[in-house]
């Protein structure tokens, strides 16, 4: 006997009243009774099933629901890196036409003041040697509004940068962090790397389960052209736990299963009651990555979203339910085109990889667009949320080989290994070298023995400062959102490999930006070409001015560096100094005088 469910989804016509559109699969049930009758009229409803389904016109919800991505080009295929060049000897001078014509990255911090939160955000950030990251509503606090007012204000603002911004372009990596509570681990080159072979990973996967669609050339006679239907281009934290309260929506239900294996916290994976042994798969709006015109697009449906609700988190709600509709568009249009029998066999041998639509009780609407290409980040390599994941980690020195091999033994991982420094943070260049001319050069800050004072590179390593991995999925994640317990926030950030020596390390940063290095190193296509508006041991607002770290973060030093060597900046008297972009011209501060 045949058993099918049914899946209510609505499909809102814009202009015919809304419908209901059965959307069936079959199930098999064993059937024990075997009559010969039962078997006739199972033979009659057989095939009356085909001669239904042979006919029945089932919309292309790759079209219905607008699908094609507007933007051609992939993240992936981006070239934000440069590869060093290789044309330009290191004694040629600068040419004065220096442009990057390749997408750039640019950090976003949602933050109305220089809290505790936002000040060490911005500081880890620096210290890795990010661009200067934008403050996102700085110095617009408006003390009487409510949280679901300052929500929709922190929305819009953002969606308005990325919109306006005369220095975002379309092309532009954009990473998003949630201001009060991100510490940067890793730098920006692991990034953006890491993101870029996961989005190409994902999207091979991507190809091979959906395929393809035929769309209409690019200029009228043109012959039809096939483009892969479904594309991953922004990428998301990954949560143990789905927002509350959305538990029969797709946002908790239809989204894809974690990439980690089913038993990677013991045997209770994926069913102990309090969620902490959940492998994470919900969407976290905590940290994103995408190119500007691929954010745009979300942040446009999010606040439109968002307007409609009054909630603290409805930013959170949206993005969840967003992602799961997503999916299930994905999946109808999968159940569209695939084989009866394919999915009959793999759902019977357990290979299945449909989404659960069962039950799914949602309206959708003609013609509005549900594709985003949202994914997330399974296994942290990017983005560690704290959430029910505090024991997952562990600061381990991967140089010490006795604890590297017990340590996915003691956390219970089963078949655990020996961790091994990941490849792409091991040919990092060490992070405590001097630039060569630091000590004789007379750019602020100028050298002081104490205030400079960084560990040999010769002892101190990648292999030996303490990282913090992620035991289960063996990832060193780029950065960690703080969002679980706020009690850990202190200790947490104490931990942190550059904490020890964060004053030092941050000066040597705002040091070496506008140091001779700095220049050749942009020259030959290095790090420093992530992004070209200038400044540096500063931020951006998103309205386009610049505030050094002194000023947003004063106060703050205690909390940041806990060495008692005064106020940042000013630890000799030194007075504010002026900032030029990477042409020379003044972007704050008065004129040097030389006489
Ligand atoms: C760079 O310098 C080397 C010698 O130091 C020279 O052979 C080479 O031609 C130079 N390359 C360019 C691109 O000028
Ligand atoms: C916001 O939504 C969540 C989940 O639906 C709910 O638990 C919470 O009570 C809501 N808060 C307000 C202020 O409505
Ligand atoms: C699919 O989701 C429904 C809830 O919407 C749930 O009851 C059911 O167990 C799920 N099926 C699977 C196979 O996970
Ligand atoms: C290596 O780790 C072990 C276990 O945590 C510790 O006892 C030992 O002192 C460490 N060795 C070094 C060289 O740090
Ligand atoms: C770090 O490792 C290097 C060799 O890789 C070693 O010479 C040095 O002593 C180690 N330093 C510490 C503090 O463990
Ligand atoms: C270096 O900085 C320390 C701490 O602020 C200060 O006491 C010392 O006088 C400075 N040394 C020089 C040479 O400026």
């Amino acid at each position: 006997m045949m058993a099918s469910e049914d899946v209510p989804l609505h499909f809102q016509d814009a202009k015919s009243a809304s419908m209901l559109w059965p959307v069936s699969y079959r199930r098999s049930r064993s059937n024990r009774i075997k009559t010969i009758g039962l078997s006739v009229i199972a033979l009659f409803f057989f095939f009356l099933m085909l001669q239904s389904s042979s006919t029945r016109v089932e919309p292309d919800f790759w079209t219905k629901f607008p699908s094609r991505h507007p933007f051609p080009q992939r993240p992936e295929d981006a070239q934000v890196l440069l590869p060093p060049r290789t044309d330009i000897n290191v004694t040629d001078t600068l040419p004065h036409d220096l442009d990057k014509p390749n997408p750039r990255l640019h950090v976003l911090v949602p933050g109305s003041r220089g809290s505790r939160g936002v000040c060490r955000t911005l500081t880890s950030a620096m210290i890795l040697g990010y661009p200067p990251p934008t403050l996102i509503g700085y110095g617009h606090d408006s003390p009487g509004a409510t949280e679901a007012e300052r929500m929709v204000d922190r929305i819009t603002r953002v969606r308005n940068y990325l919109r306006d911004s005369k220095t975002v372009h379309d092309r532009d990596f954009v990473l998003l962090v949630d201001g009060a509570d991100t510490f940067f681990q890793l730098p920006p080159k692991v990034l953006v790397e890491r993101f870029q072979a996961i989005v190409r990973e994902n999207n091979r996967k991507l190809r091979d389960k959906y395929g393809f669609a035929e769309v209409e050339g690019q200029k009228p006679g043109d012959a039809p052209e096939m483009i892969q239907k479904y594309t991953q281009r922004v990428l998301f934290g990954a949560s143990k736990i789905c927002y509350p309260g959305l538990l029969d929506d797709p946002g908790c239900v239809s989204v894809p299963e974690s990439s980690l294996p089913p038993d990677v916290y013991g045997w209770k994976t994926d069913v102990y009651p309090d969620g902490s042994l959940n492998r994470p798969r919900w969407l976290n709006p905590g940290a994103v990555i995408g190119q500007a015109a691929d954010l745009r697009l979300i942040y446009d449906e999010v606040l439109r979203l968002v307007e409609l609700r009054s909630n603290k988190s409805a930013d959170y709600q949206a993005l969840t339910q967003m992602y799961g509709r997503q999916e299930v568009i994905r999946e109808l249009e999968r159940r569209r085109t695939s084989n009866d029998f394919k999915e009959l066999l793999y759902r019977m041998v357990g290979i299945s990889d449909a989404a659960n639509i069962t039950g799914i009780n949602i309206r959708l609407e003609t013609g509005h667009r549900y594709e985003f290409g949202i994914g997330v980040d399974f296994e942290s390599q990017l983005f560690f949320n704290q959430i029910m994941s505090r024991k997952d980690v562990e600061w381990v020195k991967f140089g010490n080989i006795t604890k590297m091999s017990a340590l996915q033994m003691e956390h219970g991982v089963p078949r655990e290994h020996r961790l091994l420094l990941p490849q792409d943070i091991a040919t990092l260049p060490n992070p405590f070298i001097q630039s060569r001319f630091a000590k004789e050069s007379t750019q602020r800050p100028v050298w002081n023995a104490t205030l400079d004072k960084l560990p040999n590179p010769r002892e101190r390593t990648w292999h030996n400062i303490s990282l913090m991995t992620n035991v289960h999925s063996a990832t060193v994640p780029v950065l960690a959102h703080l969002n679980g317990d706020p009690k850990l926030r202190n200790t947490w950030w104490e931990n942190m490999w550059f904490f020890p020596w964060g004053r030092a390390l941050l000066r040597k940063y705002v040091r070496d930006s506008h140091g001779f290095d700095a220049a050749q190193s942009s020259l030959l296509g290095g790090q420093d070409w992530l992004h070209v508006r200038g400044g540096r041991g500063g931020i951006w607002t998103d309205d386009e001015n610049w505030v050094t770290l002194s000023e947003v973060c004063n106060g703050q030093e205690r909390d940041l560096f806990d060495d008692d060597l005064g106020p940042w900046a000013k630890e000799n008297g030194d007075p504010d100094e002026p900032v030029y972009n990477q042409y020379g011209s003044l972007i704050a501060g008065k004129e040097e005088k030389v006489d």
